[in-house]
Order: C-alpha cells, then structure tokens, then sequence
C-alpha cells in the first residue's frame, strides 16, 4: 500500500521530468545528453532510505513513513544523506543518529553542471572517485555505455549497495572498494576522470591516469566550508589546464590513510585587536574559495557559537600559530593571537582583495597543473594578475 508509487510508472516517469525541469530552472545549462541520461535514471531505486537532519540527529526517512512525501524528496533538487558516521541510513535506529554525514546523493543540478562540464560521449573511459549511493555512476554507464565505466569507494558497504542497485538497473559497471586517491591504474588511461569528493588539490595519479586530451571534474575544497568544481584538460606534455565552473559546491573530503585530526587549542591568550571582518564573512561560499587560497594549506578551520556570538578559530600545527576571531555584542569584532603568526591577517587581506575586484566569481579563475606545481590564476580587468599555489 505504502510502495504503491514504485508501481505506478506514469507517476516515476513524471517524477523524473519534473526533477529535469527543476535542474533546468536553475544557472546548470543542461545540455540534451545530460538531460537524457537524466530522464532515463530512476533516482530513487539508489536512495532507499535516506537521513533527515532535525538540526541535532540524522533521522532516517523510509518508503513506509509517508510514499508521496518520500518520492517528493527524492526527486527533488536536494543532495540526500545516506551515511552519517558510517552508518548507512537503512541500518540506522529509528531514532536517529547523530554524528558528521559521510556519504550522500549530491544535489541533481550539481550532479548535472559536474556532468555537463565532463563531456561524457558514448565510449569514453570514465572513472568516478566517490561511488556513494552509485546514481551518479548510473548516470555515468547512460552517457559512456555500462563496460566503460568505473567508480570507487572507500567503504566496503556503499560498494556492496551501489553495485547491487546498478545490477538490478540492468547496468554493470566496475564497482570497486579502494581508495580513490590511487585511482585506478590498471584501467588507465580513461578519457574522463570525475570525483564527487572533495581535494585541496588534484592528485597526481589522476592526472597520470587521464589520456591526453581528456578531461578531470573535481571539486577542490581547504579547511573553509566553500569549495569549487575545477574541469581541467590533459595536455600532451603531462599538465593539465582549466577553469572552474559557476556551482558552488562543498563536497566532503576524499577520506585517505588515517585522519589527521589536530587538537583545536580551546582557549588562545594573546596579543588583541579589532577584526577588520568578522569570521561569518566566510559563510559566503564565493568568499571562502578566494579565502582559502590565502591560507597556508597546513591551516584548519572551526566555526562555532559562544554564548551566542559566532566565533571562529584558525589553527597551523606548522608552527603552532592559533587566531580567534570573536564577534561581540557590544562592539567590533576582536582577535586574539598566540604564536608566531596571525592567521585572521591574511583573510582579512584576501576580502579587502576581493572586494576591490569585485568579487570575483570562481568562474573567473583559471587552475593550471604541471607535474611540479599546481595554481590558480586570476587575471583582474584591470589588468593586475594573482597567482596561488595550491
Ligand atoms: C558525496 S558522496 C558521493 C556521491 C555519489 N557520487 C552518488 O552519486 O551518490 C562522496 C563519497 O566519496 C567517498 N570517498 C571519500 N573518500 C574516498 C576515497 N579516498 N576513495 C574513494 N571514495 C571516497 C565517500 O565514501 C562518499 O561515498
């Protein structure tokens, strides 16, 4: 009675229209293929069950609680959770679970500006670093044909799931656990590399592994919580060169090896002074990207709430250098410094920057990769060139 919907196939194909015409709606230029693969990939055999977050738990949400509901959010433009903690929501309690979502479903019209900008014709060798719920991949074996694509995971159970859900599409692509940082040397070189987790910069083995003239879509995220989609070209030479597109993405991180996890001081006593911005300019993802190209890439981020005021902290276990940056109720923001180096310095510079050139949207940038060195450039229009090594 619940499932009813899953029988109706009028009702799954509108479902699937409507989601193209919501991706549609949006700044994504979808092109017909993308919309095609799209209208022929069912979303909701790949999300099951999926999390609901109340603001304090991931709650799961099933087929059972409410069937016209349920598919309203799976064919919706929403990213969907799916794991959190390492918990897949079909084996979460009832009562939730509370923890850092692990794996999800990305938002459609992302999954659809990432896909666009990968270019995916019929017999590409495509490679996906970040199966997850494996509706991407899906999407992926519509565009390049099943036999020429891969995708790996890190977690043995969203692999086990991912390619049980693709079979039973009738599509079987290579499933395999593993860490993507590696790639996939054995089945090098493919034509198109995607990854739907987030780097600081592109692995080197994924620009080995792309034949020249191929393209690689990742997004590229720091410490700060905004993150943009870089799509680079191979060239002969070994190199790469590229741009980044419109959609803001903040994908989670490509999980490699143990976590290094740095204990965040939990006070810092030091010299103070006024913020010249307070630490919520970084919840501007536009600003955040620009941002975290001024920090040192050894630094981490923590925002949060303290008595009421956001405050946010910026640590380098370099060289032990720790900032807070405190709104007040009563005043201009203050930070406090401990160590050789105040971290707010350089994001207070960086936004200064970025409003005197307008703010420039991520698209503007251009991202160059050699097997040395990896930048990103920005040519302003009044003619002043910056450059950031990632
Ligand atoms: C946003 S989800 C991927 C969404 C997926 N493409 C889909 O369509 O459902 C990110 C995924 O990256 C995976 N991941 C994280 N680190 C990884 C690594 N080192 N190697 C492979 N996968 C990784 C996570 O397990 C997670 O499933």
């Amino acid at each position: 009675m619940t499932s009813d919907v899953l029988f109706d196939p009028q009702r799954l194909i509108r479902a699937r229209v409507e989601l193209v015409s919501e991706i549609d709606r949006g700044s994504a230029v979808l092109s017909s293929r993308v919309a095609e693969a799209f209208l022929n990939t069912p979303r909701h055999p790949f999300v099951p069950v999926f999390y609901r977050y109340t603001g304090t738990t991931y709650v799961p949400w099933r087929i059972t609680d409410d069937a016209d509901k349920w598919l309203r959010q799976v064919y919706s433009n929403e990213a969907l959770v799916t794991e959190v903690d390492g918990v897949l929501a079909e084996d979460a309690a009832p009562s939730g679970q509370g923890g850092a979502a692990t794996s999800s479903s990305t938002m459609p019209r992302l999954m659809a500006d990432m896909l666009d900008a990968l270019d995916v014709n019929p017999g590409n060798r495509v490679l996906e670093i970040g199966t997850g719920t494996g509706y991407n991949a899906g999407l992926l074996c519509h565009l390049a044909g099943a036999a020429n694509v891969t995708t790996i995971d890190y977690t043995a159970p969203l692999v086990l799931a991912a390619r049980g859900r693709l079979r039973e599409l009738g599509l079987e692509p290579t499933v395999l656990r593993g860490d993507g940082a590696a790639g996939h040397p054995d089945g090098a070189p493919f034509d198109r590399i995607i990854a739907t987790c987030s780097v600081r910069r592109i692995p080197q083995t994924w620009l080995d592994q792309c034949a020249p003239g191929g393209i690689i879509v990742a997004p590229l995220k720091g410490t700060l919580d905004g993150g943009a989609v870089a799509c680079l070209t191979k060239l002969d030479d070994g190199g790469a060169v590229g741009r980044f597109i419109s959609t803001p993405a903040a994908f989670m991180p490509l999980l490699s090896g143990p976590e290094q996890l740095f204990a965040m001081p939990d006070s810092i006593d030091g010299p103070q002074r006024t913020a010249e911005i307070s630490g919520r300019t970084l919840d501007d993802f536009g600003f955040a990207f620009w941002a975290h190209l001024h920090m040192a890439p050894t630094a981490v981020r923590r925002g949060r709430q303290v008595n009421g005021q956001h405050s946010t902290t910026l640590y380098d276990p370099a060289d032990g250098s720790a900032t807070v940056v405190e709104d007040r109720p009563d005043g201009p923001p203050t930070v406090t410094t401990t160590g050789p180096r105040d971290l707010w310095k350089p994001i207070e510079g960086a936004h200064e920057q970025w409003r005197a050139h307008n703010r420039p949207r991520r698209e503007w940038l251009h991202i160059e990769a050699t097997p040395d060195e990896q930048s990103v450039t920005f040519l302003a229009p009044d003619g002043s060139f910056s450059r950031w090594v990632l």
